[in-house]
């Protein structure tokens, strides 16, 4: 098993139709009820947002215009409009029958479990809002969110919407450099964290690397409200740091959702880019919380029964939008799991599933291959008939892998919705809807209804029928990134100007490679930019560069992705050392520790390549092309003519 090359992916041409049981009670139930739909989005798709946002959301005040498009790139929509998403997620299905239905099911790893309703849910929501509150925080300012996987994450999310301070959400896995990077950017004054958190059967020390993150005096943090998980013994700075135990219990329950202007910033999420630092991709209220709200209920097909389980960390867009707002505004269940695939516990994924009778199952393709190579007999030996639809997404998914998760965990009789999307675009754009689009193993299938996906050329014309080309977005949605927190300039370059607007007409420039075939499919092949998607992380390869270069042995690095069977790719790096300094396995193990101090471990090398110089074109660029065809130890193919010194390749090969 592999990447999908080009060949698997070319020969793939199996349809696979939803049952006519699915499709019956589905949300949208056939191919017609599709189109009809697009065909209502691209004639008025001002309307086709507004009915949706009425019928679907609560306004304390209803919006003046639908759209503002009169500055591109930055969309306004539902401007006046306010709402506040923790409402529509808690406060409006308390007087339903919603009221002491599971809101959130929670799988500790050491299998601890908890379970909150809507009501339980909201009285927690606002007494830790109210501790927010007490500790200073106001509408506007940001929090930083560095947790564990328990339902106070969730709750700390909630809590800051309700308040209208934008959260920024660090995934746990981070390092504490890495974290203090983002509270800088984001000028975060309070951070919510926990004492430490599961992960692979050992605790990751949370509280412990937020302290050194807040050594950096350009850190602005002034309080650190701590949740208890683990129970280790943990330093605590008077008046800085307080214990939510110490406040919770005299907290008030009473703290009514901020009315919210449709435009007010909700969260920061940082992602990485091909330059520079990471950036913080910036959402905001009203078309946020329609797009997380549409999508979940169409794609996911909820209905009145299900239970729910993405399992996605909250650090990362899939678990804001998937485990947290999309879910919990359409009144389901949503499981939380701690835990990751781990060889220690073969079926932890099948026991969640067994367990909480979860209906809908939403993961990524490096978690399926994962459990293919620890093998079958453990989804086997669970009873997994609850299932009844399943969702991937993170990457591009290998036939193999598809056809398996079809077989051994879909039991042959559940829809998968492969779907493509990017923290930037803040939910689904390309997916099957299960009920009415046949689906294709490898192909996310069509656009979401509303959203003018295409594929093109660098100047922006649509190319032909399976020709490759640039995954690329006409038209703004309503939950589309606003601008990058901080740099609106480069915002508009990186997006928007890549390929050259024609015409005052703005095309979204998503850095994937892609082809349509003869049904219109999307076949996403993976990023165009020096991005790496290594088990499902996105990952710069200048961040990763950064971090090697500021070890003292290193003079030069160039980092690139090489097929990997489980990860997808994983990172190699070509170094070059400072004076004196000489390659060993000590040091190898050395640089690829020190890029886990830096960024953390989803960022550490899989392998380092010690070299006498890096190959670079004439005008000093290097030529990673040539790397990535040695990291995976095929052949040269490409070009080799504008590079200034061949024979840097040859004593690249021998090494
Ligand atoms: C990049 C976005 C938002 C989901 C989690 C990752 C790749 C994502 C797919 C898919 C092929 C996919 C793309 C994209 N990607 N889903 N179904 N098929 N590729 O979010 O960290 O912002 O990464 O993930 O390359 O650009 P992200």
């Amino acid at each position: 098993m592999s990447q999908p090359t080009i060949e698997s992916i070319l020969q793939e041409n199996r349809l696979f139709h939803p049952s006519a049981e699915f499709s019956q009670t589905a949300r949208i139930k056939s191919l017609g009820e599709y189109r009809a739909l697009c065909d209502r989005a691209s004639a008025d798709p001002q309307a086709f947002w507004a009915d949706l946002a009425r019928q679907e959301l609560h306004w304390f005040q209803p919006w003046d215009s639908v759209l503002d498009w009169s500055d591109p790139p930055f969309a306004k929509w539902f401007t006046q409009g306010k709402l506040n998403l923790s409402y529509n997620c808690l406060d409006r299905h308390l007087t339903t029958d919603k009221r002491d239905k599971p809101a959130i099911v929670w799988e500790g790893e050491p299998g601890d479990s908890r379970t909150l309703t809507y009501a339980e849910l909201h009285q927690d929501v606002c007494k830790f809002a109210n501790v927010l509150k007490d500790l200073g925080v106001q509408k506007g300012d940001r929090v930083g969110i560095y947790m564990p996987m328990i339902p106070e994450a969730a709750i700390a999310m909630l809590a800051c919407a309700r308040i209208g301070a934008p959260h920024s959400v660090v995934f746990g896995g981070f390092s504490a450099e890495a974290l203090r990077d983002r509270l800088i950017d984001v000028e975060a004054n309070v951070v919510i964290t926990a004492d430490g958190g599961w992960r692979k059967d050992a605790i990751v020390p949370l509280k412990e690397q937020v302290d050194t993150a807040l050594k950096d005096a350009r850190v602005a943090v002034h309080h650190v409200l701590v949740v208890q998980r683990t129970g280790q013994a943990t330093a605590m700075e008077p008046g800085r740091d307080v214990w939510w135990h110490d406040l919770a219990p005299t907290a008030s329950t009473n703290c009514p959702a901020e009315p919210m202007d449709s435009e007010d910033m909700l969260f920061v999420l940082y992602t990485s880019g091909s330059t520079g630092k990471p950036k913080g991709v910036v959402h905001t209220t009203g078309g946020y919380n329609l797009y997380a709200h549409i999508t979940t209920q169409w794609i996911f097909d909820l209905q009145e029964n299900d239970v729910y389980w993405c399992t996605a960390d909250v650090g990362w867009i899939t678990g804001h939008t998937y485990v947290v707002y999309g879910v919990l505004s359409n009144g389901a269940t949503s499981v939380m799991y701690e835990g990751a695939p781990r060889g220690s516990n073969p079926g932890c994924f099948w026991d969640v599933i067994e367990k909480h009778q979860v209906s809908v199952f939403y993961t990524a393709p490096t978690a399926i291959r994962a459990f293919i190579k620890m093998g079958d007999e453990h989804p086997k030996a669970r009873d997994l008939s609850s299932l009844r639809l399943l969702g991937t997404v993170g990457e591009p998914i290998n036939p193999e892998a598809w056809m398996w998760y079809h077989t051994v965990i879909g039991g042959e009789r559940c829809p998968i919705v492969d779907t493509w999307w990017q923290t930037e675009t803040g939910g689904i754009m390309i997916t099957a809807l299960p009920g009415a689009i046949p689906t294709k193993p490898g192909s996310a299938t069509l656009p979401f209804p509303g959203i003018q996906a295409d594929v093109v050329d660098l100047e922006g014309n649509s190319v032909g029928v399976n020709e490759g080309g640039y995954l690329a977005v006409r038209y703004p949605h309503p939950g589309m990134m606003r601008t990058i927190y901080g740099d609106p300039d480069r915002f508009r370059r990186t997006y928007w100007e890549h390929i050259p607007p024609k015409d005052g007409n703005y095309l979204y420039f998503a850095g994937d490679g892609a082809r349509r075939d003869e049904d219109g499919y999307f076949w996403v092949m993976g990023r165009v930019d020096d991005v790496i998607n290594s088990a499902g992380h996105r990952l710069g390869t200048m961040e990763i560069e950064s971090a090697l270069v500021s070890h003292p042995a290193v003079a030069e690095a160039a980092v690139v992705g090489k097929p990997d069977d489980i990860k997808g790719e994983d990172i190699v790096a070509f170094v070059t050392l400072e004076g004196t300094h000489q390659s060993s396995e000590a040091l190898a193990k050395e640089l690829k520790q020190h890029v886990t101090k830096e960024i953390g471990a989803i960022a550490r090398p899989g392998e380092i390549r010690f070299a006498e110089a890096l190959p670079k074109t004439r005008s000093g660029k290097i030529m990673r092309r040539l790397l990535r065809d040695l990291a995976a130890g095929a052949e040269i193919s490409g070009d080799t003519s504008t590079l200034e010194d061949r024979g840097v390749l040859e004593k690249l090969r021998e090494g």
